[in-house]
């Protein structure tokens, strides 16, 4: 199972320059499992040419309402009927405009009004463009008709200017769009997640650190924020971008993670410790450089707070959720740590096996919680955390009861 699987969405792209990306955009659709059809504006189709997205989403496609080869193609109700969602990346204001306006005026725009599809774009433009007013009433009135909004971001422009108009990229538009058919089932809910590693300093130059790469952790705060909750992510230093519309707050160590998370934890609802934190931290840091003078070093290290079993311990604190990450007798290592930490559910990472855990871009998890257990088959991290956060959704809800 994939984020997107067997889905059926519609790429609408328009003439902007940012119709370049979306070409990418199409090739991760379908990683994601989706089965796509894109439709180019005519002003789309002079920026990039249909057969690149022929050939990248497998499907025939059309430009125009009336296409002198329509035969080979679906027609605009058919496509209507066809699209689980219709996604328009980019957006450009005047496709916006005339979305606004119900005009059916190309075949996409027709499309658009012939389907009681979901409706997703993806705005890109000038950032006056954007801030004009003509395209914020217009924006204004997509929204109120419960048009979502993807983006887009502050940044560097084609034009040379920067601000606000930048289309997201497409890995962004995927887990957004993947967000859409996931009912809200976490909505009034507040999630802590921690993740990545913790980096413990030795020295100005040196740390004692681990291979977690944040992947699992980051894709968990994204499933329970798409699941409508309220989310903040306490992150140890990881090379992945934030995850949109929640709080990010970032540490080094072990000790850094502990003071953020008990800060904050009083308010929150559901713990869902992902972070590999280190169990041991040098007793002392070295203010200068650690010297080669020496033969031997020795290195003191002390024991680093239980982030975990702290929270466990707090009282009326939130449901909790640990990782665990076993090579061998999984099922009674796991049934240790749930006992011996009181957690509410431990999500086990078998490592070691080709092809999960640490930097591996897939996953399989072992799940325990008191009295019951199942197993989430090898997926990708996204799909994981989406089968994980609506578990741990479903044992909160009947634990809270
Ligand atoms: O004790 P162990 O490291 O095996 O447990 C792993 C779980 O405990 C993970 O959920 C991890 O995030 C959490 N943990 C923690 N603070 C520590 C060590 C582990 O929160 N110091």
């Amino acid at each position: 199972m994939k984020e997107l699987n067997g889905k059926h969405i519609l790429l609408g792209v328009t003439g902007g320059i940012a119709a370049y990306k979306s070409a990418d955009l199409v090739r991760r659709l379908r990683d994601a499992g989706a089965e796509v059809r894109v439709v180019l504006s005519s002003a789309a189709a002079r920026f990039v040419t249909p057969l690149t997205f022929r050939a990248l989403s497998g499907h025939p496609v059309p430009t125009e309402l009336f296409e002198p080869e329509a035969g080979s193609a679906m027609g605009h109700i058919e496509l209507a009927r066809w699209a689980d969602a219709i996604l328009i990346a980019p957006a450009t204001a005047h496709t916006i405009a005339r979305l606004a306006h119900g005009l059916a005026d190309d075949l996409l725009a027709t499309i658009c009004l012939a389907s009681s599809a979901p409706l997703a774009l993806a705005p890109a433009m000038n950032r006056q463009m954007w801030c004009n007013e003509a395209t914020r009433s217009n924006i204004e009135l997509l929204r109120e008709r419960g048009v979502h909004l993807l983006g887009p971001i502050e940044g560097n422009q084609a034009c040379g200017e920067n601000g606000p108009g930048r289309m997201l990229e497409p890995e962004q538009l995927v887990r957004r769009l993947t967000g859409l058919f996931i009912p809200p089932y976490l909505a009034g809910v507040r999630v802590m997640v921690t993740a990545g590693p913790t980096l413990e300093d030795i020295d100005p130059v040196r740390y004692l650190g681990n291979r977690s790469s944040g992947k699992m952790g980051y894709a968990v705060a994204t499933a329970a924020q798409q699941a409508g909750a309220e989310v903040v992510l306490i992150s140890g230093v990881s090379s992945l971008p934030w995850p949109d519309r929640m709080e990010c707050i970032d540490v080094r160590s072990a000790i850094e993670m502990h003071e953020a998370v008990m800060q904050r934890v009083p308010r929150c609802d559901i713990f869902i410790a992902a972070a590999a934190v280190a169990d041991y931290r040098p007793q002392q840091q070295s203010k200068q450089k650690i010297k080669k003078d020496l033969s031997h070093l020795k290195l003191e290290l002390v024991r680093n707070p239980d982030i975990l079993a702290d929270v466990c311990a707090l009282t009326n604190g939130p449901f909790c959720v640990g990782f665990a990450a076993e090579t061998e007798r999984v099922a009674e290592y796991a049934q240790a740590k749930l006992d011996g930490k009181r957690a509410d559910m431990i999500a086990v990472n078998r490592v070691g096996l080709p092809g999960s855990g640490f930097e591996s871009d897939e996953n399989m998890l072992e799940i325990l919680w008191p009295g019951g257990g199942t197993t989430l088959p090898r997926s990708t991290k996204p799909e994981i955390a989406r089968q994980l956060v609506e578990l741990i959704g479903q044992r909160y809800k009947q634990t809270r009861k």
